[in-house]
């Protein structure tokens, strides 16, 4: 089932800018990269660093923690096809930015609520759609 919230104005993040918005109580960052939007999920696949405060080369943000990149049209480690970042699907309606918030997002907060220890779960390109995705 598909959920739908209200991010935002459109237009407000300009191209090479970035905003931080809170839903559900999750940190999600919203990118405009060249015109595209993109959001994900504000907790780094490999150990879950913030990753609101990366640098972005082109699509390519990089964990300001360890170095790790990923590739923001596909939430994948370029090449590789390892961690996968959380992403959400983000359009313009109305004049407002909507975050798409569906089931598979919904069951990815579980697989990232952390393990017995209290760490987050690394996420993994796990489709094969995924895992196609990735070797962009
Ligand atoms: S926490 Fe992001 S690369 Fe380690």
């Amino acid at each position: 089932m598909s959920r739908q919230v209200g991010i935002g104005v459109a237009g407000e993040i300009e191209p090479g800018q970035r905003k931080r918005v809170f839903v559900d109580g999750r940190c999600i960052v919203v990118f405009n990269v060249d015109g595209a939007i993109y959001a994900i999920d504000d907790s780094c696949p490999h150990n879950g660093a913030s990753l609101g405060n990366g640098q972005l080369e082109g699509p390519v943000l990089r964990c300001p923690a360890h170095g790790l990149r990923f590739d923001l049209r596909t939430g994948c480690t370029p090449g590789t096809g390892g961690l996968s970042l959380i992403k959400f699907a983000v359009e313009t309606v109305d004049s407002k930015l909507v975050l798409n918030l569906d089931e598979q997002n919904a069951v990815l907060t579980n697989v990232t609520g952390g393990n017995a220890a209290g760490q987050p779960e690394a996420r993994h390109c796990a489709t094969r759609q995924e895992k196609q995705q990735c070797k962009v």
